[in-house]
């Protein structure tokens, strides 16, 4: 069971799309790659930074179903970056109580990634402070897809699929729907993230470049996200009327 949240105003559930690592690295007259390497370093200090500040759940994309398409040498420069991430921060993840899961279509990449993934997960599965979740080969039509399949390939009827069982068979079942999603390095689009997930969530668009949220940006864009009114559909509260005298 999860604890109880410590205040309605911290997000359960941060989804992030780290983006403008590239652009950061260019600023700098440094490789994309160069970028990637600083943005694994932020993504660490970020998980603690806001696992002390309340989230259960991150979630970050880290490689989309379409970052294939980029050239061949910065795909297989990001598939060793995770490897030699994994082994840079894995025992230092597994010690700050940080549990670690992936999501995303595994077939797709190298059996040692496979194999560095199912061991980030099993060494962090016990652990309760924050869940991190690494978006790696995912795409949210990807997922959307994959629980439909699910649905076909155990023989249930059109009646028997239902949202609840959708959601029951994505990538991120374990996890609530993310309350904030947040998007670095100014664009203004999901590029394909929780789209299934995100019905509700509230956006929070920053130009900071991914290598630059630190703990500043962090309290920025919780303080956004305490300032929202989320409604459900339902109608806005009403406000207090001030007493006739
Ligand atoms: C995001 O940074 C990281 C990945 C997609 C892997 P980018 O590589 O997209 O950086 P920009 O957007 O080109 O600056
Ligand atoms: C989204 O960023 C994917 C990740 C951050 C992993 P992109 O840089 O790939 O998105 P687009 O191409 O600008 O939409
Ligand atoms: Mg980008």
């Amino acid at each position: 069971m999860t604890e109880p949240r410590p205040s309605a105003t911290v997000p359960r559930h941060v989804a992030v799309v780290m983006d403008g690592n590239g652009r950061w690295a260019r600023k700098r007259y440094m490789p994309r790659f160069f970028g990637h390497k600083a943005g694994v370093d932020v993504l660490v200090r970020a998980v603690n930074a806001f696992a002390d500040r309340g989230v259960e759940h991150l979630s970050v994309f880290a490689f989309s179903s379409e970052n294939w398409k980029r050239p061949t040498e910065e795909v297989s420069g990001l598939m060793s970056l995770v490897l030699v991430a994994v082994s840079k921060y894995l025992t230092k993840l597994a010690g700050d109580g940080v549990r670690i899961r992936i999501a995303g279509d595994r077939e797709a990449v190298s059996d040692k990634l496979r194999q560095a993934w199912e061991q980030a997960e099993r060494l962090t599965e016990h652990n309760r402070r924050i869940t991190l979740t690494v978006a790696f080969n995912y795409g949210g039509r990807w997922d959307i897809v994959q629980a439909c399949r699910a649905a076909v390939a155990q023989g249930l009827t059109p009646e028997q699929v239902d949202e609840a069982w959708l959601s029951r068979h994505m990538a991120l079942a374990y996890a609530p729907d993310p309350d904030l999603f947040i998007r670095t390095g100014g664009e203004m689009r999901i590029s394909n993230f929780l789209l299934w997930q995100s019905a509700y969530a509230e956006f929070y668009f920053t130009e900071c470049l991914w290598p630059d949220f630190d703990a500043r940006e962090i309290d920025a864009a919780l303080a956004a996200y305490a300032r929202r009114d989320r409604r459900f559909g339902t109608i806005a509260a009403p406000q207090l009327v001030p007493e006739s005298s």
